[in-house]
């Protein structure tokens, strides 16, 4: 009798203790959980630096110098792109890396499938032929912000899928060649001159919608494809139109219902001494007339 009443006593107290280890362990797989789990809700509030921080606190328990190609591929959610998923917030296949501290000079090194980037306002100078090369997923680029003076061609060339790009709020002079899906392109307030804008540099996006080259040094409008709904070129050092800016100039029954917003506000040009460079659109663009 006594000694069964001891084995339960026993039981008990093993039970307890593991029931109390496996509860601590639960709660670190938690913690790791929020940082991994794919589904967690941005609207959680959840802010990078405290993903850092709860991630530095973990860190102090592993081993200083693991490996970095040892284990499996990065596609796996290991290891090799956390650094990233630190510095950055990384969501089912959106990476947001917004004013990011320390300081950010080159694009950092994504995780596969991520279709959207948000890596506005850090001090990224140069955009790279290999920044994007593996992530033909992306969809949205925005590098709004930043301190890109130079892109290498074919940087975005290859993202058949990319629709957005924004490289507002940069220093370009000359703009790289563009993937054919993008419906949205930004680059208001960069340094572009005509000179590092390809006439033709638009014309193969059958499927842009909105082109906001605003606040720049353009003199020449360039080839607008029929898509394009929204033109932004306010602010730019524009002094001439021709017939064939917008319209057909040897086709006067030509039409084209698609673009209807035109900003030519802050150019040289006056527009009034222009008519028959309007006469296809369904409304004048905005701009001097006198
Ligand atoms: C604007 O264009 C004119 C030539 O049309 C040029 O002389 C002038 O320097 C340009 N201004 C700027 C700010 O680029
Ligand atoms: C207008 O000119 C373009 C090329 O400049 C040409 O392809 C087109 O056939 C011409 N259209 C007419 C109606 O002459």
């Amino acid at each position: 009798m006594e000694t069964r009443l001891r084995m339960l006593v026993f039981t008990f107290i093993l039970t307890a203790s593991v029931l109390l280890a496996s509860g601590r362990q639960g709660s670190q797989h938690r913690q790791e959980d929020v940082l991994f789990n794919e589904n967690v809700n941005f609207k959680t509030k959840m802010s990078k630096r405290d993903v850092a921080a709860d991630y530095n606190s973990n860190t102090a328990l592993l081993p200083a110098d693991t490996p970095d190609d040892s284990g499996p591929s990065p596609a796996e959610g290991d290891g090799s792109d956390l650094p990233t998923c630190l510095l950055c917030v990384c969501l089912t296949g959106s990476v947001y890396c917004e004013e990011v501290s320390p300081d950010m000079t080159s694009v950092p090194a994504l995780p596969k499938e991520t279709a959207y980037l948000y890596a506005r306002y850090n001090k990224i100078t140069k955009i790279t032929a290999r920044d994007f090369s593996d992530i033909v997923t992306l969809k949205r680029i925005d590098l709004t912000g930043n301190l890109i003076s130079e892109i290498e061609d074919g940087a975005f060339l290859k993202l058949e899928l990319l629709e957005e790009l924004s490289l507002a709020e940069n220093q370009l002079v000359r703009l790289p060649m563009l993937p054919p899906k993008l419906t949205s392109f930004n680059a208001n307030h960069n340094r572009l001159r005509t000179k590092g804008v390809k006439a033709t540099a638009f014309k193969k996006l059958t499927r842009l919608k909105s082109l906001f080259l605003a606040h720049n040094e353009l003199e020449a409008v360039p080839i607008v494809p029929e898509s394009v709904r929204i033109l932004h070129l306010h602010n730019n050092n524009i002094s001439t139109v021709s017939t064939d800016t917008f319209c057909k100039g040897n086709d006067t029954y030509y039409i084209r219902p698609n673009l209807n917003e035109i900003r030519m506000d802050g150019n040289p040009v006056i527009l009034a001494q222009y008519p028959n460079s309007f006469t296809c659109l369904q409304s004048l663009p905005v701009g001097k007339y006198h």
